[in-house]
């Protein structure tokens, strides 16, 4: 069966004090319900976070990887990298990396094989754009992005995926996807693997929603059928508020 899972994305913030100030804060915090905990600080502290939270059950991860093993990618960061500090899963395709890094579907695609090559689980992120859901577009879109960086896979490979829907206008804006919004969607997703795949992809894949998941709303979106878990960016840099989320379950 599927897992629960809520991953704090904490994108670019938090210098190694205040990563150890945060990650000594969640330390206080309990797991009261059913999900898989992840967070995904910065580059330069993830060794530090894996070796603070090593003993617990909050899994450490990576915000991004580059597709190649190593040489003259001035920068960058490989997959055996992360695994050498510990690391065990890496976020992929988020739209910030998408907007702003100029990551397509072929770039992640390429970075897809080369985490699951090197044995690192993918969270892999995807959404549209507030013109494409004005447009009514939403669906060719998340499905495009799904088709051109996956289903070249063996659906075995499938369980060391973990898919996050994130609409890109729910990001960081205080507007959420509606909760019936997001099942439909993940609902989609959903059919999208199991016509492809079938039932045993489709059925235990777990798909986050992202955007704007907050203390106040974590339990409503979370109690959809198809919603398996959050990607939470603002509401994870506070420990109290994410294990609001976490416990939502
Ligand atoms: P916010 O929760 O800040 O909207 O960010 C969502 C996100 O991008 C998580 O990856």
């Amino acid at each position: 069966m599927r897992k629960n899972i809520v991953a704090g994305n904490w994108k670019m913030n938090n210098d190694l004090s205040q990563t150890e100030a945060l990650i000594s804060d969640l330390k206080h915090q309990k797991n009261r319900g059913n999900a898989e905990v992840m967070i995904a600080p910065a580059f330069t502290n993830l060794y530090s976070a894996f070796n603070a939270l090593k003993d617990t059950s909050i899994e450490v991860t990576a915000q991004n990887m580059h597709f190649a093993k190593n040489g003259a990618y001035t920068g960058e960061v490989s997959a055996s990298m992360i695994k050498s500090v510990g690391i065990q899963t890496v976020i992929l395709g988020h739209s910030e990396r998408r907007a702003y890094f100029g990551e397509t579907d072929l770039i992640l695609k390429q970075k897809v094989d080369a985490a699951l090559a090197a044995d690192l689980r993918v969270v892999f992120c995807f959404g549209e754009e507030l013109a494409d859901r004005n447009a009514g577009n939403q669906e060719v879109v998340v499905a495009s992005q799904i088709k051109n960086a996956l289903f070249h896979l063996d659906k075995l490979v499938f369980k060391n995926i973990v898919l996050a829907y994130e609409p890109v206008w729910a990001i960081g804006t205080g507007e959420t996807a509606s909760p019936q919004q997001a099942q439909n969607m993940h609902k989609f997703i959903r059919k999208t693997l199991n016509d492809k795949y079938g039932k045993d992809v489709s059925e235990n894949m777990s798909i986050l929603y992202g955007g704007s998941v907050k203390p106040n709303n974590a339990q409503e979106i979370f109690s959809k059928p198809d919603v398996d878990g959050g990607l939470i960016g603002g509401a994870a840099l506070n420990a109290e508020d994410f294990f609001a989320i976490v416990n939502a379950f």
